[in-house]
C-alpha cells in the first residue's frame, strides 16, 4: 500500500489545523474511507498543534500523527526541545527527522539524525528520515543519500531498519524556489535507498497534483511526502485520489 503524508512546516493556527482535519475527515467519509483508506496517511503539524490535531483526528482516524522533530534524550535540560516520549504523550506516532531545512538552518547532522532515529525506535514510534542532496551534488545523488541514510541507520539491526520510513527530498526540488524533479532524476537515488532494507521510500519536493502520478510511477517510490500542495484539505484529498488510483 502506498503512503501519503504532509508536513505543515511552521504554518497553521489551531483553528486552521482543526479545519484541515475536519475537512479531510469529511472527504475520507465521502469516499467510504473513514477508517480504512487504500493509502497509508500521515500529517505532521507544528508542535503547538500536536494535541489539538490528535483530538480532532480521534481514536479511529486512519491518519498517523507526526511531529517535525524530537530530541534524542527522554528528558532534561534542553531548553526549547521536545522529547520523543513527550511527542508520544501528546498523541504522535511518527517523528520526522533530518529535514533539509533543519540540517541547513539548525545544525542537524548525520550524527544527530542517528541519535533521533534510535530514540524514536526505542519508544516505538515511526521514524521518518528525510535525506536529499544539494544542487551541486545532483550528479552523485544516489551515493550522497545512501551515505546520509547509512549514517543515520548505523547500529540498527534488520528488524529495526524495517521500521524506518525514508523520504528522498532533493534540496533543489523543495519549496517555492525549488524545481520539479523529473522521474529519471529520482530513479537512481530511490533505488539506492530501497536497497537499504527500510520500510518504505517516499518522494518529496514540489509534489503537486500535476506531477504526483508521474513520480509515483518511478520504480521504488512507495509514496509521497508533500508540503505546499497538501496544506489545503482539498489538495491533500486530490493527492490521495491520485495515490489511490494511479
Ligand atoms: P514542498 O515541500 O512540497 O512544498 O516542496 C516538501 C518538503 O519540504 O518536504
Amino acid at each position: 500500500m502506498r503512503w501519503l503524508g504532509t508536513s505543515w512546516k511552521m504554518n497553521k493556527t489551531l483553528a486552521e489545523a482543526t479545519a484541515w482535519v475536519d475537512e479531510v475527515g469529511a472527504g475520507l467519509g465521502r469516499r467510504g474511507w473513514a477508517e480504512d483508506p487504500p493509502v497509508r496517511l500521515f500529517v505532521v503539524p507544528s508542535f503547538t498543534a500536536t494535541h489539538t490535531v490528535g483530538d480532532a483526528l480521534g481514536p479511529r482516524s486512519p491518519l498517523l500523527l507526526g511531529v517535525q522533530n524530537a530530541h534524542w534524550e527522554d528528558a532534561g535540560a534542553w531548553t526549547g526541545e521536545v522529547s520523543v516520549p513527550q511527542a508520544a504523550d501528546a498523541g504522535a506516532g511518527l517523528v520526522e527527522i533530518g529535514h533539509s531545512e533543519r540540517r541547513a538552518a539548525f545544525g542537524e547532522t548525520v550524527a544527530t539524525t542517528r541519535l533521533k532515529v534510535a530514540a524514536t525506535l526505542r519508544h516505538g514510534l515511526v521514524p521518518l528520515l528525510c535525506v536529499g542532496e544539494p544542487e551541486e551534488e545532483r550528479a552523485a545523488s544516489a551515493a550522497y543519500v545512501r551515505q546520509q541514510t547509512e549514517g543515520a541507520l548505523e547500529g540498527l539491526d534488520a528488524a529495526e531498519r524495517a521500521r524506518v520510513l525514508v523520504a528522498y527530498e532533493p534540496i533543489w526540488a523543495i519549496g517555492a524556489s525549488g524545481r520539479e524533479a523529473r522521474p529519471e532524476e529520482v530513479a537512481e537515488p530511490i533505488g539506492a535507498l530501497q536497497a537499504l532494507g527500510v520500510r518504505a521510500v517516499l518522494y518529496g519536493g514540489s509534489v503537486n497534483e500535476a506531477n504526483a502520478a508521474r513520480l509515483l510511477a518511478v520504480p521504488g517510490v512507495d509514496g509521497l511526502f508533500v508540503g505546499r500542495a497538501a496544506w489545503s484539505a482539498a489538495g491533500f484529498l486530490a493527492l490521495l485520489d491520485i495515490a489511490a488510483g494511479a
